[in-house]
């Protein structure tokens, strides 16, 4: 998997979404103290940079060296490139034990969420009140001609393509492997908490965001090209149904975005 996010990093660091201001502004809402947090699987650093604004230092882990390179690099934000599991004496490395206010994990989750990796942060975080965060944020919407095209690229052509665990992003985090108590203390309280994303993209942005999808490298790698030359006329005729197609014309694409929260407690 870490092998299919390093073939598309630059197209990764340009089409994806950044994350709301309200979005960070709740989660931090629930971390009694904001010195330390560990972003996992930061990619190019979209939810660290946001990060680095509320809280005092940020350890951005990833297991992609070249997404890492495109991350913008920031005094207070301490980037590592770390293998898919690491073991316990390096994550000792990266953090003292009960050492952080916070753990987000951004768009990324759904690639690892094992008990290993959930011990690493119940062992980092503060106890009691140390928080973790997780969000994905499913198909972008646009506009009816531009989403009927999509549904039928995103559900039908790339399906056979996607990794099953794909599919916890499709049911929103609702299924995904959660073992944290509700931050306002109800036991199932952790979400999925929905919020919304949105980014001004022309059609070669939105071309481009499709190519950094894992499932379009995987297919590409399998031989298919998901963006055939029909796919891409449906595309040009939805993006300007006044006729014409002009590719630099700009829309909004609004990612919704669905988060699970939840606190360590005494464990
Ligand atoms: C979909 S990207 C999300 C990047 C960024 N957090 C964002 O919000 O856009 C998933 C990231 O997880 C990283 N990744 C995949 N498996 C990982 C693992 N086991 N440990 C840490 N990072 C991992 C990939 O290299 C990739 O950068």
């Amino acid at each position: 998997m870490a092998a299919l996010f390093i073939k598309q990093a630059k197209q990764y660091a340009e089409t994806r979404p950044d994350y709301p201001k309200h979005l960070f502004e709740f989660i931090a809402s629930k971390t009694p103290s904001h010195n330390l947090v560990w972003d996992v699987g930061t990619g190019s650093g979209q939810a660290a940079q946001s990060l680095a604004g509320i809280y005092t230092n940020v350890i951005a882990t990833d297991t992609s060296l070249k997404q890492l390179e495109l991350a913008p690099k920031l005094p207070n934000i301490r980037y590592e490139h770390t293998p898919p599991v690491m073991s316990m004496a390096q994550v000792e490395k990266l953090t003292p034990q009960g050492s952080l206010d916070l753990v987000t994990i951004a768009q990324a989750l759904h690639w690892f969420p094992t008990p290993t990796f959930y011990e690493q942060v119940k062992w980092g975080l503060k106890k009691p009140h140390g928080v973790i965060a997780a969000w994905c944020y499913t198909v972008p919407r646009v506009n009816n001609s531009v989403d009927r095209v999509m549904d039928q690229l995103y559900s039908i052509d790339s399906k056979p393509y996607w990794d099953p665990a794909r599919g916890f992003v499709d049911d929103e985090y609702r299924s995904i492997y959660f073992p944290f108590e509700g931050v306002d203390g109800g036991v199932d309280d952790t979400g999925p908490f929905e919020f919304a994303t949105e980014k001004v993209m022309d059609l070669d942005d939105f071309f481009m965001y499709i190519r950094s999808w894992s499932a379009y490298q995987t297919a590409k790698d399998r031989g298919v090209e998901l963006l055939r030359k029909d796919v891409v006329e449906e595309f040009e005729r939805a993006w300007n149904v006044e006729g014409g197609c002009d590719h630099k014309q700009k829309k909004v694409v609004k990612f919704p975005v669905f988060l699970r929260i939840g606190k360590v407690g005494n464990i």
